[in-house]
Formats: structure tokens, C-alpha cells, sequence
């Protein structure tokens, strides 16, 4: 054939322009080639929790990261042990790595957490054991670090998780020190600061085993509505997502997602992991590319789920093993950053209904 004809030949075989096609809702001309792509296509933000030390060491960790999300949370470096070791004493220098990263990866983040009853530093923990911190101080304490914090990335986080984990397995508030110094208004105290120190920051309460644990879904339900009816600045609800395959999958967590969106909350799956117990066979592997998808089908059917953040991306960087004995390969991606079946059973999730 002469060049001129194949070059013909061809451009009568390329179908025409997606772009100039206008796809409806749902269609997509061809699937995304990776998480980026993909969220692109769905409309709703692909996020992964971010190992600092990890983003500075190895250019492979960087490289994918950097590649498939467009949304990130510091898996340790924005808690208050992290920023604070010593009172006084600030150390920000990965939190700004984190959010530097980000901006130059055109990525936005998620800040995690402003309260929380673990990390917390010892100065702190063992002042209000001791008593030389009284609840005046420690009240004091707090809003002075979420203030200082909030502060300081003013307009750079898309979304703050300011209260963490504050319910209990059976429904009952979190005996946190918290809750037994400060009383249960300091919910409300945390939102109010954290609003006023940024106004445009999307203000989250965040928790586990929200997919499906009925006596937490309810008390949360609860915060969330008194919290609206005080008019707090409360915008959002986190589920983490810490699911195992050796459990069935929460069949009932869109309707939960539902429930918090019918109070005015945008929706977010916040740490989303399957974990398995050891070894991986390809079943289990194939269960857990199942849990993965129905994840963000659910996600996508409830209106106001806007984000999917998985809690790290690769099984050389997971949270999971140091935690779960015998438990592991929760993440999207074996320990060389191959994909596994979860990663492409993403890559085929279809758009909103
Ligand atoms: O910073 C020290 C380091 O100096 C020391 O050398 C090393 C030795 O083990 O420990 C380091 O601290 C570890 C820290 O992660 C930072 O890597 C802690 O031991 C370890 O317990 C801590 O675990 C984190 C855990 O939160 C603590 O509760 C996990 O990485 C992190 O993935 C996990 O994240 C939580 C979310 O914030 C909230 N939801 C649940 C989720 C999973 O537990």
C-alpha cells in the first residue's frame, strides 16, 4: 500500500472523537488506563493515605502515587504526635512535604485528623494523667492546636477529618480524654474552631465500622443532627472502609451513605483497605477485587459520595500486617507495585446511575 493510501486507511479507521461524540451520563467510550483517568471519567476524587517517609525514599512509590490519585491523606504526618512531639515544639516538615507534593502533582487533600484519642503526644497524655493540665488548660490546648494547624494549610486542604473514631463499638460515646474532661460539647468546639480558622475547608467527622455496625451508624446519625441543629459547620461524613475479606461485605452501606447524605452531608469513603488472612490465593484475590468494586458502586450510588480514598496503595506499605496477625495484601497493589485484581476490577466500575 503507499503511505498516502495507508494513511487514508487509518483515519477512516479511527472511530470518531469521544469528544466531538458527547457520551451521555454512564458512557464511556473506552475504559481509564489507570485511577486518574478514572476519576476523571466518574466524577468523584481517587485518593490514597500517603507514607511520608516513603514519598522521599522511593522514586517507584513517588512515581505511582503521583500517577493514579488526584486526592491524598497524610497517613500519620498531620496527627498531633506527629506535629507536636514536644509542646510548643512544631514539626511540619512533612505535612509540608505532603502538601508541596501535592501541589505540584495537582492533587488535593484530605487532613487527617484534628482530634483523636490515639497519636496523641506523651506531654499531652501524661500532663492530663498527672494533673498538671487541668480541663480549662487542655480545652485551651486543643484549640490552640486545631486553630495553629488549620491555620497554617489555610486553603490548601479540600477537607478536614476533625473528630476521629468519638463513638464506641456498642453506640456509647468514646471514653476519650475528651469526652471525660472537656464533656461532650468539645464535638462541637472542634468544628467551630476548625471553621473559623478556614472557612472554605470541608469540616468531616470521621469513623470505622460505620458501613455496618447499627449502634455506631445511630449514635453518628445522632452527633451529626444536633451538631446541625446548633448550627455547627459540619459538612461531611468519613467511612473508613477497613474491610477483611473473611467478613461478609456491609451489603447495607449504601443505604448508610444515604442516610448521611439525606442530612446534608457530602460523603467519603476515607481509608478504604480489604484485608485477607495469609497466604494470597487468587480466590481470596478475587473476593477481594469484588469487595474493592462494590465499594465504589456504592460510592458512586449515593449522590453525595464524592471521594474514595484507599489507605495506601501498594502491599509493601500497609498498615495491615503490623496490626492483624497473619493478616495482609490489603491494598490495590502486590509489594513490587504490580496490579491485582482489585486495582483492575476499579478500572471497570461504570459511571453514576
Ligand atoms: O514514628 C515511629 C517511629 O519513630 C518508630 O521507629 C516506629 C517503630 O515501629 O514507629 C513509628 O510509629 C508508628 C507510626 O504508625 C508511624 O509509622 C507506630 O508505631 C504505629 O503504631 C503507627 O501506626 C499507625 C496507626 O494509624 C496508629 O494508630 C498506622 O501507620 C496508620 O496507618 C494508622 O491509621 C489509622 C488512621 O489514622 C485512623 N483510622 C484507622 C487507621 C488504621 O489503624
Amino acid at each position: 500500500m503507499k503511505p498516502l493510501i495507508l494513511a487514508l486507511a487509518l483515519v477512516l479507521a479511527v472511530p470518531a472523537s469521544p469528544a466531538s461524540a458527547h457520551p451521555g451520563p454512564g458512557h464511556h467510550p473506552r475504559p481509564a488506563k489507570d485511577l486518574r483517568q478514572l476519576s476523571q471519567q466518574l466524577h468523584i476524587k481517587i485518593g490514597s493515605a500517603v507514607d511520608i517517609a516513603s514519598l522521599r525514599d522511593e522514586p517507584m512509590y513517588r512515581k505511582t502515587l503521583n500517577r493514579e490519585f488526584n486526592h491524598v491523606t497524610a497517613e500519620n504526618a498531620m496527627k498531633w504526635e506527629s506535629v507536636e512531639p514536644e509542646r510548643g515544639v512544631y514539626t511540619w516538615d512533612d505535612a509540608d512535604a505532603l502538601v508541596e507534593n501535592a501541589r505540584r502533582n495537582h492533587q488535593q487533600i484530605r487532613g487527617h485528623t484534628l482530634l483523636w484519642h490515639n497519636q496523641l503526644p506523651a506531654w499531652l497524655t501524661s500532663g492530663v494523667e498527672d494533673g498538671s493540665i487541668d480541663a480549662t488548660e487542655l480545652r485551651e490546648i486543643l484549640r490552640d492546636h486545631i486553630t495553629t494547624q488549620v491555620r497554617r494549610y489555610k486553603g490548601k486542604i479540600r477537607a478536614w477529618d476533625v473528630v476521629n473514631e468519638v463513638v464506641e463499638e456498642d453506640g456509647s460515646m468514646r471514653q476519650s480524654i475528651w469526652l471525660t474532661h472537656l464533656g461532650p460539647g468539645y464535638i462541637a468546639d472542634a468544628f467551630r474552631w476548625a471553621h473559623k480558622a478556614d472557612p472554605h475547608a470541608k469540616l468531616f467527622i470521621n469513623d470505622y465500622n460505620l458501613e455496618w455496625n447499627a449502634p455506631k451508624i445511630e449514635t453518628t446519625l445522632n452527633i451529626v443532627k444536633d451538631l446541625k441543629a446548633e448550627r455547627v459547620p459540619i459538612h461531611g461524613i468519613g467511612f473508613q472502609g477497613h474491610l477483611g475479606i473473611q467478613y461478609d461485605y456491609p451489603g447495607d452501606w449504601a443505604n448508610v451513605m444515604q442516610r448521611f447524605a439525606d442530612l446534608g452531608l457530602e460523603v467519603a469513603v476515607t481509608e478504604l483497605d480489604v484485608r485477607m488472612v495469609l497466604p494470597v490465593t487468587p480466590e481470596k484475590l478475587a473476593t477481594q477485587a469484588d469487595y474493592y468494586r462494590r465499594a465504589l458502586t456504592d460510592c458512586l450510588s449515593v449522590r453525595a459520595c464524592r471521594e474514595l480514598t484507599v489507605w495506601g496503595f501498594t502491599d509493601l506499605h500497609s498498615w495491615v500486617p503490623g496490626w492483624f496477625d497473619g493478616e495482609g495484601a490489603a491494598t490495590l497493589m502486590d509489594e513490587n507495585y504490580a496490579p491485582k485484581p482489585a486495582y483492575k476490577a476499579l478500572l471497570s466500575v461504570k459511571g453514576r446511575k
